[in-house]
């Protein structure tokens, strides 16, 4: 049986429909004081998988995800495996300033005592993630099918991570494509804002698509595209695995000379056109 949480009920139809399984009814609403209700309808058998990314609104998704998995497990099921498409707060997966909470851990922590059996999920912002958890965590990694997508919109690409931190996806892209790949410099200043050294790279009359796990602000993507557009790209597009899109970060970004954009449905969006439902699917029963 499959329940899909509210953020990601479309994708949990689809896993549901692969796998040839029940979608489960679920009532989730609001008191009028704002607090959550939470009602699993019928019978529920001894496992069940349950999907839920935990993006905007990161708080409301998880209090959800906690309640639907404290109430299976008070209603007798045994094992319940919990898909996070995409898992919030692991950008905060260390102290980076004293006196910080590491929200990464905690949420794990909670994850486990609610009663998360094993966690499913794509492209963990940090590897570390991982081992925060003393149940299985399988991390499933989107890269091939993005690389799919990027061959059915582009001959010969040039793959580039927008920061160090990407370019292990690029790699993984390009080494799947045959095709080439590099990587910019970027300084994050604050959580709005970033710099990016001018990197001489050889773009002149290439179409370069620019690969990273999130796109938040968008201000990564603002300045690669900028960069590249100035080396004399023909063509600038970007692809991600987690389109958080915060406010007009999608305007901004094709304001900036991007020519398209795509992303997976881990979370909503605009531009989640690449389903990861057969991805998950496959995971679910590959470990089943
Ligand atoms: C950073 O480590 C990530 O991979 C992304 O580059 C970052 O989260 C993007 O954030 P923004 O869109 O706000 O620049």
């Amino acid at each position: 049986m499959i329940i899909g949480g509210s953020a990601s009920q479309k994708l949990s139809a689809k896993v549901a429909w692969d796998l040839g399984e029940n979608l489960s009814p679920i009532e989730t609403r609001r008191f009028p004081d704002g607090e959550r209700y939470i009602r699993i309808k019928g019978e529920v058998p001894k496992e069940v998988v349950v999907i839920q990314s935990t993006g905007y609104p990161q708080d409301e998704n998880l209090m959800e995800l906690f309640l639907l998995l404290k109430n299976l497990k008070s209603l007798g099921v045994e094992r319940t495996r919990v898909v996070i498409p995409y898992f919030g707060y692991g950008r905060q997966e260390r102290r980076f300033k004293s006196g910080e909470a590491v929200s990464a851990v905690i949420v794990a922590e909670l994850l486990e005592a609610a009663g998360a059996s094993e966690i499913y999920s794509i492209n963990l912002h940090e590897k570390n993630i991982k081992e925060f958890f003393n149940i299985p965590v399988h991390e499933i990694s989107a890269m091939p099918m993005i690389a799919n997508y990027i061959n059915t919109q582009v001959d010969d690409p040039m793959i580039i991570g927008p920061d160090k931190g990407a370019l292990g996806f690029a790699e993984e892209i390009s080494g799947i494509l045959k095709c080439d790949c590099d990587y910019l410099e970027k300084t994050r200043i604050s959580p709005e804002k970033v710099e990016m050294k001018p990197k001489n790279l050889d773009v002149k009359g290439r179409d370069v698509v620019i690969i990273d796990d999130i796109i938040s602000t968008g201000g990564t993507i603002v300045s690669a595209s900028r960069i590249l557009n100035d080396l004399g790209a023909n063509k600038v597009l970007v692809g991600c695995v987690h389109p958080i899109l915060v406010e007009d970060a999608l305007l901004k970004i094709f304001a900036a000379g991007v020519d398209d954009v795509f992303a997976t449905d881990t979370l909503k969006s605009d531009v989640s056109t690449i389903s990861v439902a057969p991805l998950v699917a496959g995971y679910l029963k590959k470990f089943e």
